[in-house]
């Protein structure tokens, strides 16, 4: 979780700091959607704002057939950059460690 923290904190962090444009109003969420009908097995969520920014997130309980079962999270976070520059960062913690892909998609 603390993980997940951090990510959230790094997406706020970039439009915070962006210099161009000044006097912008917070963006609004258009759409969230969380389903947690399946806790604590599973549960998932997204949602998008107005500044076109954009998260989706699932995780799994895996069982790994020895103790407590482990967490396996899978994400994705879409934002625009001050130039109009799409970006993803994909992101994967579980088992094996937090791993994260960057990407520019427009
Ligand atoms: C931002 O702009 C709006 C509308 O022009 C204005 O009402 C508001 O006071 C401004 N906010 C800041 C912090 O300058
Ligand atoms: C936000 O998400 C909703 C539901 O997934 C979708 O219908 C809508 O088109 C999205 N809006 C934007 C601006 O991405």
């Amino acid at each position: 979780m603390l993980l997940i923290l951090v990510v959230v904190l790094f997406v706020v962090g970039t439009s915070v700091a962006s210099p161009v444009v000044e006097n912008q109003s917070r963006p609004q969420v258009l759409s969230y959607e969380m389903d947690t009908g399946n806790m604590p097995n599973s549960y998932n969520f997204h949602y998008n704002t107005s500044d076109g920014s954009s998260r989706t997130e699932e995780g799994n309980m895996i069982n790994t057939g020895m103790g407590a079962p482990a967490l396996d999270v899978l994400g994705a976070v879409r934002w625009f950059d001050e130039k109009g520059n799409q970006y993803e960062m994909t992101y994967k913690a579980g088992k094996r460690g937090y791993r994260t892909i960057i990407k520019k998609i427009s």
